[in-house]
């Protein structure tokens, strides 16, 4: 009996490491939320918003702002308006949508500023929503074979960190619900050793 209780609470242990959660975090709303809820500032069950295509039942207003996309003369890839989950992310990162805009409401208040703020000018920023494939690699020159080469996650850069297997985002490197630990950024692969950016580039 003894035995079994012991390597139970080893198992726990090990999966505690690898897998945090939003709870505590950043986006934790829940003493925010009149009811305590961490999710549903993001998320609702019904009537969610259907504006961006294939969004988890969005509960929070969209952006609205018109972004200056990243560009350079090196720059391969054709990067234009955020879109898909970045354009999610940006609904609060702006700095111009009120994160207590949520399940209808447009009278809130609370503007991210600061760091935390992207803002609409990303031309200081990685740039996201672009179609990363062997094309591009191959035109950069510089970059992996997003179908093969490998993360410290396990699977493909296709798999593990394109949006729908095909375009860059903000969660190519973050996870919003904080599954991983790199605290505290939410990052999913360590900067250690800039490991994030060489899965990726091959520099
Ligand atoms: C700050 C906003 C935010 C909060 C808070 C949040 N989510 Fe999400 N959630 C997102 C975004 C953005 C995505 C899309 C992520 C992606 O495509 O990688 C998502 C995706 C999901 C998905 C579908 C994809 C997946 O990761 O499984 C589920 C299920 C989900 N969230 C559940 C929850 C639950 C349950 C909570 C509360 C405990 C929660 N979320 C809190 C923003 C949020
Ligand atoms: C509902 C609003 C909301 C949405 C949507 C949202 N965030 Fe945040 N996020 C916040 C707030 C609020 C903070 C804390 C800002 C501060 O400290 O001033 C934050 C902090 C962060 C931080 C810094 C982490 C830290 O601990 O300081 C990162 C990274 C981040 N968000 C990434 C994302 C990404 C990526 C997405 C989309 C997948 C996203 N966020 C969607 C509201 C949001
Ligand atoms: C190519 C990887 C990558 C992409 C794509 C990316 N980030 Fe980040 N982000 C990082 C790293 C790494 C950090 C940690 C801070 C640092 O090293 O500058 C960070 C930090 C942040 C922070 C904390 C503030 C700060 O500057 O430290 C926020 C908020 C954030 N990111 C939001 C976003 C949002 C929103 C998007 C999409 C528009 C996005 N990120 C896209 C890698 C990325
Ligand atoms: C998910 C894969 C991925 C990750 C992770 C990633 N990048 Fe990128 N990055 C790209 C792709 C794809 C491009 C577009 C390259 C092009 O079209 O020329 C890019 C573009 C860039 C550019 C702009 C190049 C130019 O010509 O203007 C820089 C600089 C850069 N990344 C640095 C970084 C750094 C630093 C990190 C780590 C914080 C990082 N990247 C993480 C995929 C990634």
């Amino acid at each position: 009996m003894k035995k079994v209780m012991s390597s139970s609470i080893l198992i726990l242990a090990t999966a505690a490491l690898s897998a945090q959660t939003i709870q505590g975090t950043s986006h934790d709303f829940s003493q925010y939320t009149p009811s305590g809820e961490i999710c549903v500032v993001c998320h609702t069950p019904h009537n969610a918003n259907t504006d961006v295509p294939n969004s988890p039942l969005w509960n929070h207003q969209v952006t609205s702002q018109t972004f200056t996309p990243y560009s350079t003369t090196s720059l391969d890839a054709e990067v234009g308006q955020p879109s898909g989950v970045s354009k999610l992310c940006l609904s609060c990162h702006d700095g111009a949508t009120a994160v207590d805009n949520y399940g209808g409401t447009t009278t809130g208040t609370w503007l991210i500023t600061g760091r935390e703020a992207i803002g609409t000018d990303l031309r200081n920023d990685h740039p996201v929503s672009f179609v990363y494939d062997q094309a591009l690699a191959a035109a950069d020159g510089e970059l992996k074979d997003p179908t093969s080469a490998v993360t410290a996650l396990g699977g493909t850069i296709q798999t593990d960190l394109l949006s729908e297997g095909s375009t860059v985002e903000c969660t190519s490197c973050h996870d919003v619900h904080n599954g991983y630990s790199y605290n505290p950024e939410f990052l999913k692969i360590t900067m250690n050793g800039s490991a994030l950016c060489l899965t990726c580039h091959d520099k």
